[in-house]
């Protein structure tokens, strides 16, 4: 089966944890712990072959790292080497996304400018601004726009609500698999 190495960066309390344990487990935790150094998770899914049409099984090997910025230093460990990064922001808050561009760049710098590494940049906590619009702290078009000048793809979600979840992971397969 073919394996795709895939890391989730962003800030601390963004909800790296929760959009993988949404997608491996189905499961959400208003609760969930900080994580401490990184969590090694994998999830197998299917998609098409854009050529042949058949049904094909990819696995992700995901890397869930620890956003607090004691940890910063044991990110290049697991984004080194990977097909696929996840950087995300919370749009209720205004800092988050100025750590996820950090992170962007930072990838695009070490990985150099002949990596193929799909990078996806994500808006967490969709579901806070459904309730009360008043809660968005970064607009839809700032991360968009962000996304497009640096050829990511780009998705508000939430992890809580269950909304765009599998979408970031299906995307990024069929990206993978077809390149
Ligand atoms: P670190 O492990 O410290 O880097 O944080 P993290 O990015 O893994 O964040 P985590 O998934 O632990 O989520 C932080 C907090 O945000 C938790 O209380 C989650 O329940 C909450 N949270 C995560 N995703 C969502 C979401 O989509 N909506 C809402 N309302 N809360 C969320
Ligand atoms: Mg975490």
């Amino acid at each position: 089966m073919i394996q795709f190495k895939l890391v989730l960066l962003g800030d601390s309390s963004v909800g790296k944890s929760s959009i993988v344990t949404r997608f491996v487990k189905d499961q959400f935790d208003i609760n969930k712990e900080s994580t401490i150094g990184a969590a090694f998770l994998s999830q197998t899914i299917k998609l098409l072959d854009s050529e042949t049409n058949d049904e094909v099984a990819v696995k992700f090997e995901i890397w869930d790292t620890a956003g607090q910025e004691r940890y910063k230093s044991l990110a290049p460990m697991y984004y080194r080497n990977s097909n696929a990064a996840i950087v995300v922001y919370d749009i209720t808050d205004a800092n988050s996304l100025s750590k996820a561009v950090k992170w962007v760049n930072e990838l695009k710098e070490k990985l150099g400018d002949d990596n193929d590494c799909v990078i996806s940049l994500i808006g967490n906590k969709l579901d806070l601004i459904n309730e009360d619009e008043t809660k968005r702290a970064i607009s839809r078009r700032e991360g968009e726009e962000f996304a497009i000048e640096n050829g990511l793809y780009f998705h508000e979600v939430s992890a809580k609500e269950n909304i765009g979840i599998k979408d970031i992971f299906q995307e990024i397969g069929e990206s993978l698999y077809n390149q």
